[in-house]
């Protein structure tokens, strides 16, 4: 079985845990039933190949046990694609797939807000997982009720950009620095400024993005691990981009625009390599499909 993931971009400047978008970046599982489990990675972080460890194996036994079944080892091939700890979404390629894949295996149909509720016990955000399951430009809601969300459409005429230092960032680490209060005003700013994303997007006003995508609760505080992050989005505007924000809890960069996608990813690495932090960037477009399994 081969299970393929996107990447996701999530909060999107001051959706905070709310919006969330599949990118056309995967991260691609092999699966074939073995004596015992083994695991080989290829690409970002290599030597995750501990199961113990290893989030698509922890998310698949899950599976197994939650149905009360006894495990099936398997023989995982693992092809990272999607940087590790950059905001990317990452970690819920693997979470989702190793509970598609164990669905599978044991025939088990769930509805996706059956799955999440088992992706929460790894990450309890839904803003990266519900894209990578669901493609697409998500919004999430979660309460103690339980998980609200609409899949809305995004523009395919932007083209999605990412800036990806060469940092680490854990999202533990962002998200312990964030503060416990906000004041009144700093949340009435959010509000305008997440329905006026989402406005712009659907009614494809683009001229709105730059002054939609700023935000008080996250970026203000996680840009420092960001090194020359104002500057970086200075320069990311001067050469034709429509929206620059952080792309989940960092240090990658995400940028919306309708064209010069390699001169503005470009530009922008070569600014940070001025100042001494190596970067890479990705040209990416939606993703509207999500996890695809292959049997
Ligand atoms: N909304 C999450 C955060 C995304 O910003 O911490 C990381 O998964």
């Amino acid at each position: 079985m081969r299970i393929k993931v996107p990447a996701s971009t999530s909060n999107i400047g001051p959706g905070f845990d709310t919006l969330g978008l599949a990118v056309s970046l995967y991260n691609i599982f092999e699966v074939e039933r073995s004596d015992r489990f083994e695991i080989e990675i290829q690409g970002y972080n290599g030597s995750m190949t501990d199961p113990d460890r290893n989030l698509f194996i922890r998310s698949y036994n899950r599976v197994f046990q939650l149905f009360g079944e006894g495990v099936t080892p398997i023989k995982l091939i693992q092809r990272n694609n999607i940087p590790v700890a950059r905001g990317l979404g990452s970690s819920a390629t693997a979470i989702a797939g190793g509970i598609e894949t164990a669905c599978r295996m044991l025939k088990r149909y769930l509805t996706v807000e059956e799955k999440l509720k088992i992706a929460f016990e790894f990450e309890p955000h839904p803003d990266n997982l519900l894209p990578a399951f669901l493609g697409g430009f998500v919004v999430a809601c979660m309460d103690g009720d339980g998980l609200y969300y609409e899949k809305l459409p995004f523009p395919d005429d932007i083209k999605i950009v990412f800036i990806v230092p060469d940092i680490k960032v854990s999202t533990e680490e962002a998200r312990a620095i964030l503060p416990d209060r906000v004041s009144f005003r700093d949340a009435v700013s959010n509000i305008q400024r997440v329905s006026l994303l989402i406005s712009s997007l659907i009614n494809k006003d683009f001229s709105k993005l730059r002054k939609a995508v700023s935000d008080n609760l996250h970026e203000p505080y996680r840009s420092r691990f960001i090194p020359y992050y104002d500057e970086l989005k200075d320069v990311c505007y001067r050469n034709g981009a429509e929206a620059v924000f952080i792309s989940g809890s960092g240090p990658t960069v995400g940028i919306f625009t309708l064209a010069g996608e390699e001169r503005i990813g470009r530009s922008g690495v070569e600014f940070l390599r001025g100042k001494g932090i190596r970067a890479d960037y990705l040209i990416t477009s939606v993703d509207e499909r999500g996890i695809l399994a292959e049997v």
